[in-house]
Order: C-alpha cells, then structure tokens, then sequence
C-alpha cells in the first residue's frame, strides 16, 4: 500500500492569492495542492489535504490520521504561536510532522516568533513562499523512507 501523509493547512489559508500578497504571495491553495500532488506522486506517495478556520477540525483530523497516517505536513497559520490543543494531538498521535510557513515568521512581529509546535516537530521550513510545503514535504518523506 502506498504511504499515506495529511497535508493540513490552519485559519485564513483558503484565502491564498488574495490574502496579503506581500506576505504570502500570488499562489492559491489550489496551486499549491496541485505542485504537491505532483511531488507525491514522482514518489508513490498519497496525500490527504484539508483546510480549516477551526481549530478543533484540525485537532480532529490529526486524531483521525492517528494509524491512518505515516506522517504530518502542516502550515497550523495563526494556531502555531496559540495552539496547545494542536500540540497535543501531536502528542498524542506520536505523528511525525514538518510545519511549514509560506513567510519567515521570525522576521515578523515578535508574537510570530514562538511556535507551540516547532519541539515536536522533526523540522520546520519557513520564509520560502510556497517551496516552503514543497520542500517540507521532501523533508516529510525523506524521513519516513529513512
Ligand atoms: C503563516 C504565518 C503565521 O504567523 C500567520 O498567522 C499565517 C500564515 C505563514 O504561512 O507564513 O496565517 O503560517
């Protein structure tokens, strides 16, 4: 069977294109999903993908992918610097995960800084725009086939 990873992607990330281009660039989330589909699929690897404004959504979809899934791509947005709950499905699960942000969030403002998620993570890719996902997901399954 092929290997399985949930590409998950937190609040306000259905509005790529059109959400403050300076920061997060042209490309919608559908350009996205298409470039990493195609990533998975030069590596006999399957991707779920979901998006939500809602934090228990996304705490219930990590729960879900819990034995379902080898592992974890995830842009968790304005929930990486709050998310406890998050974390701890990650926890929980044992899921290995990359978080990804389009922008490099340590040149943001100073609450952008921390993430609740980035000690569990096994790596982190920030600051490259949408290679950001295409990179982590390389990272993603570079460690899982190692
Ligand atoms: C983001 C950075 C977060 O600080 C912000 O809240 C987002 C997007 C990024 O991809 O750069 O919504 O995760």
């Amino acid at each position: 069977m092929q290997q399985r990873i949930l590409v998950l992607h937190g609040p306000n990330l259905n509005l790529l294109g059109s959400r403050e281009p300076d920061h997060y660039g042209a490309a919608t989330l559908e350009d996205i999903t298409a470039e990493l589909e195609r990533i998975a699929a030069a590596r006999s690897v399957t991707l779920e993908h979901f998006q939500s404004n809602h934090e228990g959504e996304l705490v219930d979809r990590i729960q879900q992918a819990g034995g379902r899934c080898a592992g974890v791509l995830i842009n968790p947005a304005a929930y990486t610097h709050t998310s406890i709950a998050i974390r701890d499905a990650f926890g929980a699960t044992r899921l290995p995960f990359v978080e990804v942000h389009l922008s490099n969030v340590h040149a943001r403002e100073s609450f952008r800084h921390h993430s609740m998620l980035s000690g569990l993570a096994i790596g982190q890719v920030v600051g490259f725009g949408p290679a950001s996902y295409y990179l982590g997901l390389q990272g993603l399954i570079r460690y899982l086939s190692s």
